[in-house]
């Protein structure tokens, strides 16, 4: 049960862009968005990394997302996604 980890070998590279600053982040397919804005120095909670706690919630503003996670209603999953977990269907996500 959770939501699994996917491989990075199922996974493609996207773009983060920050909406507050413009800073963009490339995404590897072998890191998560939490890695990559945590080895930036940004400061973020986290608690389960494996999108079912909910403590990585973060706000959605732009582009196509990838939940893979259990957490959040469908409502909820239109303006936010976990971090730990989920990638982008598009080439781009605004958080
Ligand atoms: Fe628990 Fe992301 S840290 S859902």
């Amino acid at each position: 049960f959770g939501a699994a980890r996917a491989r990075p070998e199922d996974n493609t590279p996207f773009t983060v862009v920050l909406a507050k600053s413009g800073e963009r982040y490339e995404i590897p397919v072998d890191k998560t968005i939490l890695e990559v804005l945590r080895a930036a120095g940004r400061t973020l909670p986290s608690s389960c990394e494996s999108g079912t706690c909910g403590t990585c919630k973060t706000r959605l503003v732009g582009g196509e997302p990838d939940h893979r996670h259990l957490a959040l209603s469908e409502q909820e999953r239109a303006r936010n996604i976990m971090i730990c977990v989920s990638r982008a269907k598009s080439d781009e996500l605004v958080l």
